[in-house]
């Protein structure tokens, strides 16, 4: 890989928490420093560059014209339409704006985490801004998504060697997630899944089954229906993830989160 020509990639930030990238950093294998400096091109991206303001505005706007049909757009965030899209302006122009001009040049779209893929928050009843995920706004380029809020840290950095290995965008199910990571249920996989096939459940959080690591369904885990690799790759290095930490799954990754899963109050 670090003999190719590196991948020229405008990672953009709209409607969002910047978690995702947060998540990025923290990438293992590879590290994420390996990818950036030695992998792709990072040439725009807000978060990571030194670039600010109009130089930065600049940057993505050259990388765009020398690269078009080369580059690969990474969008974290949603992006709000009510009112012309004011309610987020990068440079003085809407997401909106920036998200079409960019995204028509591109060979492919990247979208991270649950803003970018489903609306996340931002998309919650009742969506003031209007926020909706890249996919109902692109339509014409091939995307693939990313959820999770955010998506382990490992699944990106596995999106981004795949495209660089075979030079070609990873197999994708339905919803247009990459197979080899949302292919799991985590129920399936999970540490406490003997305790659910045994019904031994946490009935609140400072039980004594909560103390032994019991199975927490009837806490509103939301393993049963969630796709993630977070019971199998795990978070952190293969470290941990939310259940085995002692919280329920709320469905971070799956559509209609907030409005469906963890943004209706479980306590
Ligand atoms: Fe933040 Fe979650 Fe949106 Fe990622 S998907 S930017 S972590 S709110
Ligand atoms: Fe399934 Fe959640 Fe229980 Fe794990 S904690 S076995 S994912 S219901
Ligand atoms: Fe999200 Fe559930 Fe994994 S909340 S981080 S999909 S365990």
């Amino acid at each position: 890989l670090e003999t190719k020509k590196r991948l020229p990639v405008i990672w953009r930030h709209f409607q969002e928490c910047t978690c995702c990238t947060e998540s990025f950093t923290r990438t293992q294998h590879p590290l994420a420093t390996d990818i950036i400096l030695n992998m792709i091109s990072l040439d725009y991206d807000e978060v990571l560059m030194a670039a600010a303001g109009h130089q930065a505005e600049e940057t993505a706007r050259k990388v765009m014209e020398e690269n078009k049909g080369n580059y690969i757009l990474a969008v974290e965030g949603a992006i709000p339409t009510n009112d012309g899209g004011i309610y987020c302006c990068l440079g003085g122009r809407s997401a909106l704006d920036v998200l079409k001009e960019e995204a028509k040049h591109a060979k492919a779209i990247i979208a991270w985490g649950s803003c970018a893929v489903n609306g996340c928050v931002q998309a919650a009843h009742p969506n003031p801004t209007g926020a909706v995920p890249v996919q109902k706004i692109i339509t014409d380029k091939p995307i693939v998504n990313v959820p999770g809020c955010p998506p382990i840290a490992e699944v990106m950095a596995g999106v981004i060697t795949h495209v660089l290995t075979f030079e070609r965008l990873p197999e994708l199910d339905s919803q247009g997630r990459p197979k080899a990571f949302y292919g799991h249920r985590i129920h399936d996989k999970c540490n406490r899944r003997a305790y659910f096939d045994a019904g031994m459940f946490v009935e609140s959080f400072d039980d004594q089954g909560s103390k032994e690591g019991w199975c927490l369904y009837k806490m509103g885990c939301k393993g049963p229906n969630t796709y993630n690799s977070c019971s199998n790759l795990q978070w952190n290095g293969g470290l941990s993830y939310p259940i085995k930490s002692g919280h329920p799954c709320i469905g971070c990754s799956e559509t209609g989160f907030w409005d469906n899963n963890g943004g209706q109050s479980m306590y």
